[in-house]
């Protein structure tokens, strides 16, 4: 019989798209869901964007274009990373792909052979596991429980890298955490990075622009600017322009380094689409209006949804600071039942609150962090407080499981 290769035997289905996909069936069924499952954000980009597009239409080529970007998109790429606060990089430095999601792809394809290590905090993003079992790196993860705000404390990356791991791969502001590193967090994180100088580092800062709260977002090159030779700082236009579907992501990074994601491009996308590099410039360069007040929109969701959270017995949130995400410690569910089904772990969990209650979101196990579920909170307005209801009703009618289960003496 013919076979696939095998690597194509360990990349997995998105445990999100599964739950996404359960939640639209139910809601083909008639039934009235709340999807808390997938992490898009809920608005559309400017009008400015549009007209960017409608404008370039008449004198678009239809042709191939630079298989590292479009010089004038290049440019807002590098005019973007100055104004995040990381100035200093040039044309030679960036590049761009077919989301953040394809551009972290090229970097693991570019940095990691066959059996090297990656290293990464839980909770992660479900990708950063596919991406490199797909590769067959080897994966080691540092389990960043809720006690600990779900952060990677220094000590904790020191030790990771004392194996001289090819690459460390950090997200900052997190999915699916929403936790957001303070500037002296990511100075000491940078003060152990610079101990360990055979350790590549992507930093996934896809929302640096949806951060609360006024404590800014930082990066370790910041801080530590030899560290820019070896760090590659990923951006994307999908969460804080509203433009998921447009793909469009971005990397800065070392110039050999970044020339070689350039010739991965060169075979596996060509470029972007000329049309998509008009809208991509004017999102880059037009007013910032549209991410400033998401920003403001999702920090005063955050709160409803934290406070909500907080107010269930038992129930911890670690305070998200960014994105659009919370994170909660839902174990005290775990051992008890709801009308009659017992809750043994996160998985139970969500699709008994999915059965039950239509409210749709991701157990944390899908993220590495099993005591824990995700909830993405850009639904429309009315949807969200719905859906922190039903949650909050879910728990009070939890009772103790019936019968423990047997347990072997002694196992
Ligand atoms: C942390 C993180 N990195 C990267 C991506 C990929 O984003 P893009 O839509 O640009 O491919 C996502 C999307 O959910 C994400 O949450």
């Amino acid at each position: 019989m013919l076979k696939l290769a095998t690597r194509t035997g360990r990349a997995k289905p998105s445990a999100i798209m599964v739950i996404a996909d359960k939640a639209k069936q139910l809601k083909a069924e008639g039934k009235d869901v709340v999807n808390f499952s997938i992490g898009v954000p809920n608005f559309l980009p400017g009008d400015h964007v549009y007209q960017a597009v409608r404008d370039w239409m008449p004198r678009d080529s239809g042709g191939y274009g630079s298989n590292r970007g479009a010089p004038a998109l290049l440019d807002a790429i590098v005019a973007h990373f100055k104004q995040s606060g990381l100035p200093g990089y040039t044309r030679n430095n960036v590049t761009v792909g077919i989301g953040a999601k394809q551009v972290l792809y090229n970097l693991c394809e570019a940095l990691l052979d066959e059996g090297d290590e990656i290293v990464f905090p839980a909770p992660y993003w479900t990708s950063y596991v596919d991406i490199a079992e797909i590769l067959g790196a080897k994966v080691t993860i540092l389990q960043c429980p809720p006690e600990q705000n779900y952060k990677l404390t220094p000590a904790q990356l020191d030790k990771a890298l004392a194996s001289n791991p090819k690459v460390f791969l950090f997200n900052n502001p997190s999915n699916p955490t929403g936790m957001v590193y303070t500037k002296d967090e990511i100075a000491a994180l940078a003060d152990v990075l610079v101990k360990h100088p055979s350790t590549w580092i992507i930093a996934d800062d896809i929302y640096n622009r949806l951060v609360f709260d006024g404590i800014g977002y930082h990066n370790v090159v910041q801080f530590r600017p030899e560290l820019r030779e070896r760090t590659f700082i990923m951006d994307s236009l999908s969460k804080t322009y509203g433009m998921p579907g447009w793909r469009v992501g971005f990397v800065a990074g070392p110039e050999a380094g970044v020339k070689a994601l350039v010739t991965l491009n060169s075979n596996h996308i060509t470029c972007l689409p000329e049309i998509i590099t008009e809208a991509a410039i004017a999102a880059l360069n037009g007013p910032q209006d549209v991410p400033a007040a998401k920003r403001e929109d999702f920090s005063r969701r955050r709160d409803v949804v934290v406070g909500a959270l907080e107010s269930i017995p038992g129930v911890h949130c670690p305070r998200p600071q960014g994105a659009f995400y919370a994170f909660p410690d839902i174990a005290v569910a775990f051992g008890r039942s709801h009308n009659g089904k017992l809750i043994e772990n996160d998985i139970d969990f969500c699709k008994a609150l999915l059965d039950e209650k239509f409210v749709a979101t991701v157990p944390g196990s899908a993220f590495g962090e099993p005591r824990s579920l995700r909830i993405s909170y850009t639904c429309a307005p009315e949807q969200l407080q719905k859906g922190l209801d039903r949650i909050k009703q879910f728990f009070a009618e939890l009772s103790d499981a019936e019968a423990p289960r047997a347990r072997v003496a002694g196992a």
